[in-house]
Parts: C-alpha cells; structure tokens; sequence
C-alpha cells in the first residue's frame, strides 16, 4: 500500500472488466489491479487492528498550534497568494528557498531548476507524462514503491527491474534505452535500503553514459537515524561530471523532495529540481494536472522553512522513530526470527523482512494477518509484475511499543497458520 495513505483507492479487483459497448466504461487499466487491493481496502474497517502495513508519519510530532497562527498570518498578510491562483511552477520566493536550501558549491542552482510539486507523488506522475510514450521502458529499483507504479499504470511502461545491490548488477545495461530510471536511494520504500556510495556513483555515471533521465525519489533522505547522510546522486552528478561549465545544474539526475516527513503529509508539498528544460516540461505537464499547488500551503512551507520550523521539529522526529525501529526490532527478534530475515535499517520507516521459508506465501500471510488482527504489505503490490510472494514491509513510525510488539506477536501466529494451511 502507498506510504501515504492507510488503504489504497484502487478500483478493487472484481470490478466489472470494461465492455466495449457500454457507455459507461472505464479504462482498461483500473482493471489490472490484485485481490490484496480489495483485502486492503476492506482491513480499514476492521476493529482494534493494528496497522504496520502503512507508511504513515506519527501525528503528535507535527507542529499544529505554530502551523495554525501561521495559517491565519499569512491569508491575511498575503491573501492573494494563499487564496488565489499562483504561478504553475510555484510561488517563486519558495523556489527561490528550495534552490538556496538544496545549492552546494558544486550544484549551482536557480529558481530555473525548481518546480513546487503537490506532494512528491505529483512529482512522480509528471515525470510520466513527460516522458513515457505507451509502452516505453522503465529501469526500477526492486522492489519498487507502489504510489510510483500506480502513477505510471495508465502509461502501461515496461519494467526493467534493477537489483542495485546485486554484484552482477550493471546500470549502464539497465538504462540503456530506457525512458527513465527510478531508485529511492534514501531507505527505499518498500525495501528500507540505503544504496552505497559506489552503487550511486555507478548509477549516476551509467545515466551520463547513457544520457538517461535518472529519477531521485528522496523523501526518507532527512530520516538518518545513524550515520552521515550519504550524497544525492543530485550531488554527484554535479560534481563529478561538468559539461556545462559554471552555469546551473544540467544533468540528467531529477531530483525529488518532499515536506511529507520533515513536517506534516497534508500540507502536500514536494519539489523537483533538475535541468531547466526538464523544469520547463514538468510545468507543462502540471498545468493539465492542477493548474498550481496550493498557495496556502506554499505560504506555509516557505513561511515554516524561512522560521527554521523542520530543523526544531526534527531531533523530536528522529529520536521517536529511532526508539520506535528499535522496538519493533527487538519485537522482530523476540516473536519472528524464526520465520523470517530482515536487515535493521538506518533510517526510514519501514522494514523489510523475507520468509525463511519458501512455502511463506506473503499474499496469503496478509489474510491471515488481518484474521489475527495485523495488517502487514506483502511484496507482490511492490513487484511490477506481482510475482514477488516471499517478502513484506513493516511500518515502525504510526506505533508505539506496545503495539508493535503486539503486532509482532499476532503476525507470528499469522505465519504459523499460513504455514500450516500451505502443508
Ligand atoms: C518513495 C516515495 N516517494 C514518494 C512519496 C510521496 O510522498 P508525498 O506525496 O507525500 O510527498 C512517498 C510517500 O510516502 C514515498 O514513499
């Protein structure tokens, strides 16, 4: 299920396949969906369940009381920005914002290499429209984050599935020929995964080779919990490879962030930066989409960033999730290890566990979770093919403690009964 919400709204599997007489079809792609979808969406109405298999933010972190007085500041200081239509690439003070907070002395940047995005997941159907034709190629990070599969759905792309981790992996093969290439290289959603520096430094000279769109999905890059923040394939394209001498950024990395983790999911802001030309088609695309983003909500992200809000807020935010991937851990440890294997992530929200045992149908792990009282992802709604049943995603931020391990507790028994029905 996408990390932004508790329960996808997909069309659930059984609806009626499109006729082609009926005037009242719809197009075919509504219809390539799984079961889990339907399971998913009919689990938000069941009692005391415990959630893991979201990816939502904990919601007593986020600033309401700061946010609300801002909120009225600004409709009456600037009512024509907040309550009018604005610009369809952003307000420009805020990109103005975006391009000095995201600018190194290697990455020049320009509010010419910002586009305001609503949310990332905007950003994300964007790039598809600017550049998949039906059909085309998509070099992925496997697994991949399901709100991308679903943004780019209707264009029916061709997966090509990247395994940055693999020794045998070669990204120059992968990106030849492709549209774009995708990777969440920050604790990737499903996979938790931090890719290395040697694997973003061949990622980023495989999309210079090839002159291939490289796609930076980054919005777990402000959720280190341990360790120095690695560099933005942004950075290392910048650095490592001029062309274009001192003028800013035009490299074929299109980086994506979002204000959904550092400060609330509702405000819907996100942003892209990348090569004005790409800039300039993304707000073609965007003005078919919705015109602008909200003015509300660029007011309040510029006036919350300009306020220093996201670095007060955010030692709070990582301390409590820390604390939380530290008890599901030792919950995983104590109530799973056993049945599955699973690498604790650095930063993020999720972990993701694979089964020992082969018979360890994920899909069917699901059904019986939510029997148990837990919702889990299983890795099918992650694979673009659907094919992967081995493995699921777990969600540490929404739950305290307790419920964690209360969670952990219920899934083992789901695994034994998934286990015993499959014998
Ligand atoms: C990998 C990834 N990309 C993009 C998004 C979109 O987030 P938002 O639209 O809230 O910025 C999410 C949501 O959680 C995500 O996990």
């Amino acid at each position: 299920m996408p990390a932004h919400a508790p329960m996808p709204a997909r069309m659930p599997a059984h609806a009626p396949a499109p006729q082609a007489a009926s005037r009242r079809a719809f197009a075919p792609w509504l219809g390539q969906t799984n079961d889990v979808t339907s399971v998913f969406l009919a689990a938000g109405q069941i009692p005391d369940l415990i959630n893991l298999g979201g990816g939502l933010p904990e919601p007593s972190l986020w600033p309401v009381e700061e946010l609300a007085d801002l909120a009225a500041e600004v409709i009456r200081s600037h009512p024509a920005e907040a309550l009018g239509y604005g610009p369809i690439p952003g307000l420009p003070a805020l990109r103005d914002l975006i391009a000095a907070r995201c600018a190194t002395p290697a990455l020049r940047l320009t509010r010419d290499n910002v586009l305001i995005t609503t949310g990332g997941m905007q950003a994300l159907e964007l790039v598809g429209k600017v550049l998949l034709q039906p059909g085309g190629t998509i070099a992925a990070q496997s697994p991949a984050y399901l709100g991308a599969l679903d943004a780019w759905r209707p264009r029916a792309p061709r997966y090509r599935p990247m395994r940055i981790e693999r020794n045998d992996h070669d990204p120059h093969a992968a990106m030849q020929g492709a549209q774009f290439a995708y990777t969440v290289p920050n604790f990737s959603n499903p996979s938790g995964r931090l890719v290395s520096l040697p694997e973003r430094q061949a990622l980023v000279a495989a999309a210079h080779a090839t002159g291939t769109w490289l796609v930076e999905d980054d919005p777990y890059g402000v959720l280190y919990y341990e360790g120095e923040p690695l560099p933005r394939l942004l950075d290392l394209s910048a650095a490592g490879h001029a062309g274009s001498g001192d003028g800013p950024y035009d490299g074929p990395v299109v980086y994506m962030g979002s204000l959904s983790k550092e400060l609330t999911p509702g405000l819907r802001i996100g942003w892209v930066i990348a090569a004005p030309e790409m800039i300039a088609a993304l707000a073609a695309a965007k003005q078919g989409s919705d015109m602008c983003t909200s003015g509300l909500s660029q007011m309040l992200a510029l006036r919350a960033l300009q306020g220093g809000m996201t670095e007060r807020i955010r030692p709070a935010i990582l301390s409590l999730y820390r604390a939380r991937r530290d008890a599901l851990c030792a919950a995983m440890r104590e109530h799973l290890a056993g049945d599955l294997d699973w690498q604790v992530p650095v930063g993020g929200m999720f972990v993701w566990a694979t089964a020992r045992d082969p018979r360890l149908d994920t899909d069917r792990l699901l059904h019986e979770g939510l029997a148990q009282g837990v919702c889990i992802s299983p890795s099918s709604v992650f694979d673009p093919e659907g094919q992967d049943r081995r493995s699921l995603r777990i969600n540490f931020t929404l739950n305290p403690p307790e419920a964690l391990e209360e969670g952990c507790r219920r899934l083992a028994r789901a695994i034994r009964a998934t286990l015993a029905a499959a014998e």
